[in-house]
This record gives structure tokens, sequence and C-alpha cells, in this order.
């Protein structure tokens, strides 16, 4: 199974960026970007990002609120606070053994960065690669990962996959299934979510009275850690 996934993905793998660096921090970058953003979304922020910050030591000299400027319109901000506290712990202490030790790292993004900077022999199972090995039973060696993720977001799709054109159909006991829509992702508009990502950006636009905020999403924004509030005035963090 990986010789033939491979020989479908020599022809038909995607073109993405971070495929050419095996820099653990552009790499690092790449999977914090991905864990909740989609690909065509992420490729020209990561690319911006590495052409303002191209290592972990640029990174850890910028502010946390350049950090969350720059992160707008990716979600789940969060992310970018672990990021850089990321980079400041490499700078420090250079890469972890265990690098679930970094911030906004868990055992998926810890792998796929030992698989993909590293060339360790580990294959990070997120739900993609899940499925695949699923529905075929086969259990796929850490370097089909590439393919696994091109099969996963382009052919073997969670509802209706496209076994016509799966270069594994002929040997998938799934082939021809279909499947019932999964959990939709909760609503974004009318959320909390909305609500602090609408506030967030009213403050990365400039600092602003608390009294024309949405005082529950700054209480929210201040825990984290992703704005600062000071005698009324509510600021993205230095
Ligand atoms: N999803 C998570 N990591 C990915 C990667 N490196 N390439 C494509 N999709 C991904």
């Amino acid at each position: 199974m990986d010789e033939l996934l491979r020989e479908w993905f020599d022809r038909n793998g995607r073109d993405l960026p971070w495929r050419g660096t095996r820099d653990p921090y552009a790499i690092l970058v790449s999977e914090i970007m991905l864990q909740q953003t989609q690909v065509e979304r992420v490729i020209p922020r990561w690319r911006a990002w590495l052409e303002r910050w191209p290592t972990a030591a640029a990174l850890a000299a910028a502010t946390s609120g350049e950090v969350i400027l720059a992160w707008q319109g990716l979600g789940y901000n969060r992310r970018a606070l672990a990021l850089h506290r990321a980079a400041q712990a490499i700078v420090t202490n250079g890469w972890p053994d265990d690098l679930t030790k970094l911030p906004g790292v868990g055992p998926y993004t810890a792998a796929a960065i030992r698989n993909q900077a590293f060339g360790e022999p580990v294959l990070p199972i997120d739900t993609n690669v899940a499925r695949i090995q699923e529905r075929t039973g086969h259990a796929f060696g850490p370097d089909s990962l590439q393919a696994l993720f091109d099969l996963g977001a382009t052919v073997c799709l969670a509802r209706v996959p496209r076994c016509d054109v799966c270069p594994l159909a002929a040997a998938c006991p799934s082939r021809g299934r279909r499947y019932e829509p999964l959990r939709k992702q909760s609503r974004f508009e009318g959320s909390f979510r909305q609500r602090r990502a609408l506030t967030l950006r009213l403050v990365a636009d400039a600092p602003r009275q608390l009294g024309e905020l949405d005082s529950e999403a700054v209480a929210a924004l201040s825990r984290d850690g992703l704005v600062e509030e000071e005698a009324g005035l509510v600021r993205l963090p230095v």
C-alpha cells in the first residue's frame, strides 16, 4: 500500500511550501498554524511569518503584541502566544528532547515535527491519517506521511471518498462506502469565540476604553494574556 500511495503522490502531490524545508522552527510554525486553520489559508501566512521572523531568535525578540497582530485572521489566537513562548524557550534552552515540553505542542504536533524536521521514523496520526488507516486496514509507514496528508485532503474525504481516483481502491476493503455526516464544527457566528475575535480585532486596531468593549470577552482575552487592561484602557501586551 505504501508503495502505491507514494507512486500516486509523485504525480499528484501538492506543492506545499513547508515541504521545501527541514528547519525545525519553520516546521513548528507550519504545524501550529495548521492545527486549526486550513492549508490554503496557512500558505501565504506561513510565508509572510518566516519572512518577518526567519528564526526562533527573531520571533523570541518580538513583543507579544506584534505576534498577536501578525496572527490576526488565523483564528485561535492563543496559538500565537504559545508559538512566541516556544520560540523563547528554544532560544533559552535549545530544542528539548521531549517536544511536548514546548508551549502549544501536543503529542501530534511533536510527532509531526520529529518526522518532518528531524527525519525520525514516527507517524503523526491526525484525523486524516487515522481515517485512511481505518478504511484501508493498513498501518502506513512514516515515509508515507506527506502522501497521507494529500490523499486525506483530496481523495479519501470524510463523507464521500473519491474511490474512483484512489490509488488504493483495488486493495481497500472500504472501497465504495459512504459515510454519515460527522458532527459539524460548532457555529462561529454568534459564539463567544466570535465575540472574543471581534474584541481582539478592535484592540489590535488601537487601544480602547474598557467601556466601549464587550467586557466578558475582554476578561477572557486578558486571562489568556492576549490583551492587557490598565486604568480602564485595553491594549495588546508589550
Ligand atoms: N496537516 C497538518 N500538518 C500538515 C502538513 N504538514 N501538510 C499538510 N497538511 C497538514
